[in-house]
């Protein structure tokens, strides 16, 4: 790569596929040697609106986005989709360029986990309650997978959505506890226009069950205008979701009002004083669905949004 010119790789319409750490850490090295920042958005694949979203926020804040796709098996339990998470990485590649991503690191298992490693990155606390409780090991596999990317890449900013809000802080904690050079950002939930927040498993539900799906939001929203209108009871907050949910034949997993930072779920006698996490999981037909929702702070699910970024 000449030294005066900018390489083809951080010019051409379509990004570059980087497939070593190598090469990833040999691109974002030759990013920073120019004086340029790098962006980071670590993904699973099978992009929508909501990964997009993100690339976005990094091409804004930063010179030189690289995104990742990769399905990380370690964060899948034994029982989950591993083997049938949806993969399309041409159609990705193309809403990479569309975004203005300058490159793509889509490795092999064997590259992020080669033969003999033995390192994992375990988070304790905040891993123990909602997501963490029903998927033992998922966030010490997304701590490690994250940690291996902010490592090969190297000083960034890495942005991550509050979809999984839990995820959001697992990172942002590895990355201060470990002395990462990292600036985390978060952005947004992205929705449908009908509510649902967009996610790759959203593939797998028929018509019947997204309409159940609906119920997610729908019991967010109502919590959270029950919130605006005075409702500070744990319990009535939760129990106005779980209706929702119970009606659409959603089975539940968790409905959880919890601290934002701390993740520490409140009990049910409590009455809230500021704001706090409305968190929950549910079973739709055999597809596992998250969604949340910041009481005080974020705006109604169902609102119309702008463009879905802050
Ligand atoms: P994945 O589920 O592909 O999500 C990648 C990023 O997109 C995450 O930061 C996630 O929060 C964000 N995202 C997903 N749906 C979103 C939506 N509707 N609105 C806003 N952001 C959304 O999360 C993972 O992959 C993995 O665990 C990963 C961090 C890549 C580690 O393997």
């Amino acid at each position: 790569m000449g030294a005066s010119t900018d390489p083809t790789w951080m010019t051409s319409a379509a990004p570059a596929v980087l497939t070593t750490v190598a090469e990833l850490r040999a691109a974002a090295d030759d990013v920073r040697a120019r004086g340029l920042t790098v962006g980071l958005v670590p993904t699973m694949g099978a992009l929508h609106e909501g990964h997009l979203s993100l690339m976005r926020v990094a091409r804004r804040q930063t010179d030189r986005v690289f995104a990742t796709i990769f399905v990380n098996p370690t964060q899948f339990g034994p029982n989950e989709d591993l083997e049938k998470y949806p993969q399309r990485l041409a159609q990705d590649l193309e809403l990479c360029a569309q975004a203005g991503v300058h490159a793509v690191f889509t490795p092999s298992r064997q590259e992020m986990y080669p033969q003999g490693e033995s390192t994992r990155v375990t988070v304790s606390r905040l891993t123990e309650h909602l997501c963490g409780a029903g998927r033992p090991g998922h966030f010490q596999g997304v701590a490690t997978i994250v940690t291996k990317l902010f490592a090969a890449t190297g000083p960034c900013l890495a942005v991550f959505g509050k979809k999984d809000y839990q995820q959001l802080k697992v990172i942002e904690r590895l990355t201060r506890d470990l002395m990462l050079p990292v600036h985390v950002v978060s952005a947004p939930i992205v929705r449908a226009e009908d509510g649902l927040a967009l996610s790759s498993r959203n593939a797998y539900l028929s018509s019947s069950e997204r309409a159940r799906a609906l119920a997610l939001s729908r019991g967010l929203s109502l919590a959270g205008q029950s919130y605006w209108d005075g409702e500070r009871s744990v319990a009535a907050l939760r129990r106005l979701v779980l209706e929702e949910l119970e009606a659409a034949s959603v089975r539940v997993e968790y409905v959880a009002v919890a601290d934002p930072e701390q993740l520490e779920p409140r009990d049910d006698a409590e009455l809230l004083t500021g704001p706090a996490l409305l968190a929950l999981a549910g079973v739709v037909g055999n597809t596992r669905l998250i969604d949340n929702l910041v009481l005080g702070i974020d705006p109604d699910p169902l609102a119309p949004s702008a463009d879905g970024e802050e």
